[in-house]
């Protein structure tokens, strides 16, 4: 088969970019979207010019690096898949693929199809995490963990940090991706002691990253490859809430934490710190 795939071509971040048509021939239909550009990439190179720069690493729906727009949708047509297990098969003999990277303030383009998506990493280094006494090991029964807190946390902890819900709402928000990291926590015996305080710095972070507020329109569960479900949002904002409420001396003088997250304002004073 053969595809026409029209790809924004940016060298770098602060150059211009535009869109560049090139014909895809012997595209085999049980290849990988990033098969396919593995392709045109070879013929590229045979020619002289430049490949186009796109991120990828599993290529098994793990990893989380790949991801950009297909015509318009993140990771492309088909529901709960990456676009490297996204297979041609899908697409029509001859039919035109406009790809794109993600499009969003908090994700600067690297080059063509690669974006910057360290803000998330920031936002997990801001409070994603249990913290651990020292000491050995505790025993691995010690701590009895409910059936459905487990299947929930599984649940949200599937999320691979794609950046496919940030880049497919309107307001580039992260909540998606932050209620996972916030939810896959907080609901296990171990992440529960800090579930307040990781709310207040994780949504703090996200904030302070310029992500737009959440307005539950719900493209971003949509387009996930792991279908996260909306609830982690809920769960997020009913943490931060509450953690806002306990530690509210310390982080907000008013009882606003949805205009603080709103207006992407930071922790004024960490509450943790504060108290020790
Ligand atoms: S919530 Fe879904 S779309 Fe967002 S980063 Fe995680 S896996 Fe990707
Ligand atoms: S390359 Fe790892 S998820 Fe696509």
């Amino acid at each position: 088969m053969r595809v026409v795939l029209k790809i924004w071509r940016q060298p770098f971040a602060s150059r211009a970019g535009k869109f560049v048509t090139y014909s895809v021939n012997d595209v085999n239909p049980a290849m990988s979207m990033l098969e396919c550009l593995d392709v045109l990439n070879e013929e590229l190179i045979e020619r002289g010019e430049e490949p186009v720069a796109f991120e990828h690493d599993c290529r098994e729906g793990i990893c989380g690096s790949c991801g950009f727009m297909i015509n318009g949708v993140a990771h492309g047509p088909l529901p709960a898949t990456t676009v490297c297990q996204l297979t041609m098969r899908h697409f029509k003999d001859g039919q035109e693929l406009v790809l794109e990277p993600w499009r969003a303030r908090p994700f600067p383009v690297i080059k063509d199809l690669v974006v910057d998506r360290r803000s998330f990493d920031r936002i997990i280094a801001s409070g994603g995490y249990i913290s651990v006494s020292t000491g050995s090991a505790p025993d691995g029964n010690a701590i009895l963990v409910p059936k459905q807190a487990a299947d929930r946390a599984m649940d949200a902890a599937a999320c691979i940090g794609c950046g496919a819900c940030v880049a497919a709402c309107p307001n580039a928000s992260a909540a998606l991706f932050t209620g996972a990291k916030i939810t896959h926590l907080g609901i296990l015996p171990q992440g529960y002691p800090e579930k307040d305080i990781r709310a207040i710095r994780m949504v703090s972070q996200m904030n302070a990253e310029g992500f737009g507020g959440c307005t539950n329109i719900g493209e971003c569960t949509a387009v996930c490859p792991k279908e996260i479900p909306l609830e982690v949002i809920a769960a997020m904002n009913r943490d931060y809430l509450r953690g806002s409420w306990h530690a509210r001396d310390n982080v907000v003088r008013t009882i606003t934490p949805f205009t603080e997250w709103s207006y992407g304002s930071k922790l004024k004073v960490d509450p943790v710190s504060e108290s020790r």
